[in-house]
């Protein structure tokens, strides 16, 4: 069975046809996107399986992720990495990136080490980190230039930015190089949704206007219920009709959760010889995810307003106002704050509610 909590892209990857063919339509036309939505719901699949299909199109791609480089050097080196790994180079690089004789003696390098010296500072301790962060960024289009091709970039857990030096020094890099570049258009994702706010919406922000904005929200439902059908077919357990939709229509197409209700379903059915009912189902998934949603909690209970304003959209997102009246909440404050946390969602049905489905259980069990 295939592991939940991974990327999936190719046969595993489900619905979302239309944000995938508009986000190919902006890569082809070289109109740079942010792309924005909570933790789980399927940035980085969505973004792989974006670069696979243009890799196949013959364009250049990368795809670096900022949260797993805890240093800006490592960062640098990733992104030079990505890149030449369009010419397969990137393991001779891995290999003699610690020796500047290695480097300067590995043959397969010589030729793109005659147009980028800059790649030989990795060997370097002494070399000035702003400076290879600095020509790494533009390694990225420099290289693509150089070959005559386009390039589709990608910074995933970009609003992770801010780490490697929170006076915005290094946003400001990013922005100012980029905007020049001319054979690369970029893909930011991010999920703590205020900070990738800040750094794309806002008019104060350096990247203000530089990229068209996309809010991912659920998959659809449909493919989801094919895809579990499918999928309990392959395994010959027998299903009902409704039961796909059952699933889907409490995870609310989230596709973390889907995938996590059908793999705890199988298990519920190795141990007791039937599917789980519904409620059972929720049961066994908040028990799976207990520390995760307990530390989600964590992080934000020590707002009062925050609690007061969660349990009581967890119920029903209606009528707030009213209903938080005795307890002298600002919701206007609160559910802008949460919004912004990418904590909630709003529609015409069900006014505020919680983006996570089962955190909303969670809140509704515990709280
Ligand atoms: N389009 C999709 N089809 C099927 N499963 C998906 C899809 N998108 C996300 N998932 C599921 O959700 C999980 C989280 O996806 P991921 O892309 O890592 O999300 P994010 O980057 O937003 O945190 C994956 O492990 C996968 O199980
Ligand atoms: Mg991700």
């Amino acid at each position: 069975m295939q592991q939940v909590g991974k990327p999936v892209t190719g046969r595993d990857f489900i619905g979302r046809e239309k944000e995938l063919a508009l986000l190919m339509e902006y890569m082809k036309m070289g109109q740079s996107v942010v792309l924005i939505a909570p933790r789980r719901f399927g940035k980085t699949s969505l973004v792989l399986e974006v670069l696979n299909r243009l890799k196949k199109q013959k364009y250049y791609t990368a795809f670096v992720d900022v949260f797993t480089n805890p240093i800006l050097d490592l960062l640098s080196s990733e992104i030079t990495e990505e890149v030449l790994k369009n010419h397969k180079l990137h393991k001779q690089f891995i290999a003699a990136k610690n020796s500047a004789t290695a480097l300067i003696q590995n043959l397969k390098l010589k030729a793109v080490l005659d147009d980028f010296q800059f790649i030989i500072g990795f060997a370097d301790n002494t070399k000035n980190e702003w400076d290879l962060i600095s020509e790494s960024i533009d390694f990225v289009d420099a290289f693509s230039k150089k070959h005559n091709s386009k390039m589709i970039c990608a910074y995933d857990e970009f609003g992770d930015i801010g780490k490697f030096d929170p006076k915005g020094n290094l946003v400001k890099l990013f922005r100012s190089k980029i905007q020049q570049h001319t054979h690369s258009t970029y893909i930011f994702s991010g999920s703590y949704e205020s900070v990738m706010q800040n750094l794309f919406i806002s008019n104060k922000s350096p990247f203000y206007r530089l990229a068209r904005i996309i809010h991912l929200s659920y998959v659809e439902k449909e493919p989801l219920c094919n895809y579990l059908k499918k999928r309990f077919t392959q395994i010959k357990i027998k299903i009902t009709k409704s039961y796909p939709e059952q699933i889907v229509e409490h995870t609310m197409g989230h596709p973390y959760y889907t995938q996590l209700a059908f793999q705890q379903s199988v298990l519920f059915h190795t141990f007791h010889g039937r599917l789980p009912d519904i409620d059972e189902l929720i049961v066994q998934m908040l028990d799976v995810e207990k520390d995760y949603l307990e530390k989600v909690w964590e992080d934000i209970s020590n707002s009062r307003e925050y609690v007061h304003t969660l349990r009581a959209i967890a119920e029903n997102g209606k009528n707030l106002y009213k209903r938080l009246k005795p307890k002298k909440i600002n919701v206007a404050r609160a559910t802008k704050k949460l919004e912004g946390m990418g904590f909630l969602f709003r529609d015409n049905i069900r006014g505020w509610f919680i983006s996570d489905p089962l955190f909303q259980q969670w809140i509704k069990k515990n709280i």
